[in-house]
């Protein structure tokens, strides 16, 4: 059994993913283009670094090789808004750099390639309900690489056997989003603002609404995923889904919590105007069937289990780190 390589390790979900691994006494190597600061002490004594960009062949390939893999989570990615104000930095991340990587597991014979998709390769004109396999045709940049990087996963595995796996992920809440990055990222800024007892002030309506899924049930699908056996896979990609929630529901489950938390609401026209024309995929429902048909997938956190978990690590590692 090889180690575990994490593409975009240093990030919000791989690091959680690594996390999990770790747990599992599993090898982990974390490659990513970023700073290592980022990671906390706690993870980054206890895997291997590559520093690394997707879009250079031979970093990929010499991270693939020189570390006995055998499975690749492939969540090294740009994400809106920088996909949009920058297509080609886009297409070269997200689409040479899933290319790359599949490259890489078929000339180095890796087991397993296990990707990170979006709600967010779904378009226009959609159902409150997304099927499973409801046609794709995004409207942004982000979606586009998404879309490109699954149907190449899929190539890969009918010409060449590649064992490539995917979720599509609806937006992840948890601790540990950057600062600013995309305008969901209010969602997990509100809840770890106000649990380190700061005030917050949310830019949407009280009516804004999005489907969620929490930072460890989404890190946990990924290795769910990719134990799933072969032979009860009916597609290569999967959505996934936990639970629905307004901004509204959002503050009330944190004041349930922190009934002294200081939250308000200054709806920003421009950012409401972006939501309704670019993500209106947001406050939909992804069909989720498939997966728990196939490989038993279920969330373990809802709203009010995953705003409490989020609230004690917070304030857990505020503490460790005091
Ligand atoms: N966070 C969400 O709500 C969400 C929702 C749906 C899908 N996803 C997908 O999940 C994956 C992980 O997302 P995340 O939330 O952890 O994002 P993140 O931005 O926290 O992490 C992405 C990581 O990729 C790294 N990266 C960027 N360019 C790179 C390059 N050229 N070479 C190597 N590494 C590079 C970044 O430094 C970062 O650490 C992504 O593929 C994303 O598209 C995320």
């Amino acid at each position: 059994m090889g180690k575990n390589l994490i593409t975009g390790g240093f990030g919000l979900i791989g690091r959680s993913l690594a996390k999990l691994l770790l747990s599992e006494s599993k090898e982990v190597v974390l490659f990513d283009v970023a700073s290592e600061s980022r990671l906390p002490k706690d993870i980054r004594d206890r895997v291997n670094i590559t520093h690394g960009d997707l879009t250079n062949w031979v970093q990929v390939i010499d991270a693939v090789k020189n570390n006995d893999i055998s499975c690749i989570y492939h969540l090294g990615s740009l994400l809106p808004p920088t996909t949009e104000q920058n297509p080609a930095a886009a297409f070269a991340v997200n689409i040479t750099g899933t290319f790359n990587i599949l490259e890489a597991a078929r000339l180095l014979g890796v087991d397993s390639v296990i990707y990170a998709s979006s709600l967010s390769t779904f378009g226009f004109d959609l159902p409150q309900v997304i099927p499973n396999d409801f046609p794709q045709r995004p409207p942004n940049m982000y979606g586009v690489t998404k879309v490109c990087s699954e149907r190449l996963g899929e190539y890969y595995y009918s010409r060449f056997g590649i064992n490539f796996r995917g979720v599509r992920f609806p937006v992840i809440m948890g601790p540990g989003r950057v600062l600013g990055v995309g305008w969901t990222a209010f969602t997990s800024l509100l809840i770890e603002e106000t649990a380190l007892g700061r005030p917050y002030t949310i830019y949407v309506d009280k009516s804004t609404s999005a489907g969620f899924l929490y930072l460890k049930d989404a890190a946990q699908s990924l290795i769910d995923l990719n134990r799933a056996d072969d032979e009860r896979l009916t597609r290569r990609v999967y959505n996934l889904y936990g639970f629905p929630a307004t901004a509204q529901d959002l503050v009330d489950s944190v004041k349930n919590h922190i009934p002294e938390a200081q939250i308000d609401f200054k709806p920003d026209q421009a950012m409401l105007r972006i939501i309704e024309t670019q993500y209106a995929v947001i406050s939909k429902r992804l069909d989720d069937t498939p997966a728990r048909e196939d490989w038993g997938w279920s969330p373990h956190y809802l709203l009010d289990q995953a705003v409490e978990d989020f609230i004690k690590e917070v304030r857990t590692n505020k503490a460790i780190d005091e």
